[in-house]
């Protein structure tokens, strides 16, 4: 059976909010906050200790939501967050084991990849669409043209480092689907619940849009 693709539950989006959620009862109203902006497709994080529990209220509570979950380290976490309801699921890097998890695991995958080297492992696991992670610091916009050169077929969300201003450059690549960030979701509005701020920042990113 072909692996389900990532490229589908992206629709429109262009930017995946990236969220580290540190209260069970922000979980909602932030998903509801992105959502009404323009940004569905979110990734969150296992970063926090109530990740879990926010990424099950999410898809219990807003199904007009696609939910990713990412920050994915082990194979056991993979089985978690498809029993909580991930339609996505996101790594920073990507062992054999845990590709091999993500595989198998009938989800939509972004493996995460930094190298060359690395892209070619997740190919021979049957992988196209890959995370590029940690993008800035990995040689960013650059570095993802080159790879078009070698392997054209590859499909990129880069993530690390990127901002409103970077973003419409990453988006201009031929092999870029999308950008993921944590700048649509400020530690000093979540601190503050300010959930009309949130929508403002993601109206502004869901317009984001290619510099040509
Ligand atoms: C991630 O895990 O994708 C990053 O933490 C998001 O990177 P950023 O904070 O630089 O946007």
């Amino acid at each position: 059976m072909p692996r389900p693709s990532f490229a589908p539950l992206l629709g429109e989006a262009r930017v995946i909010p990236v969220l580290a959620i540190d209260h069970l009862e922000d979980a909602v109203p932030l998903a509801r906050a992105l959502h009404a902006g323009g940004l569905g497709v979110i990734e969150v994080t296992l970063r926090t200790p109530v990740a879990l529990a926010a990424c099950a209220a999410i898809a219990r509570e807003c199904p007009e939501v696609v939910l990713g979950i990412g920050t994915i380290l082990t194979p056991d976490q993979v089985k978690q967050a498809v029993d909580v309801g991930a339609q996505f699921l996101v790594t920073p890097g990507t062992s054999e084991k845990l590709g091999r998890a993500l595989a198998d695991s009938d989800v939509a995958a972004l493996p995460g990849s930094g190298t060359l080297s690395e892209m070619v492992a997740l190919m021979e696991m049957g992988f196209r669409e890959m995370k590029f992670f940690p993008a800035e610091a990995a040689g960013g916009r650059d570095y993802l043209k080159s790879v078009a050169g070698p392997i054209a077929e590859l499909r990129f969300c880069p993530t690390g480092g990127i901002t409103p201003a970077n973003a419409p450059d990453y988006l201009a690549l031929p092999n870029v689907m999308c950008v993921g960030g944590s700048w649509v979701t400020p530690k000093t509005a979540l601190a503050k619940r300010d959930w009309a701020e949130i929508t403002r920042l993601s109206k502004e990113a869901a317009a984001l849009r290619a510099r040509i």
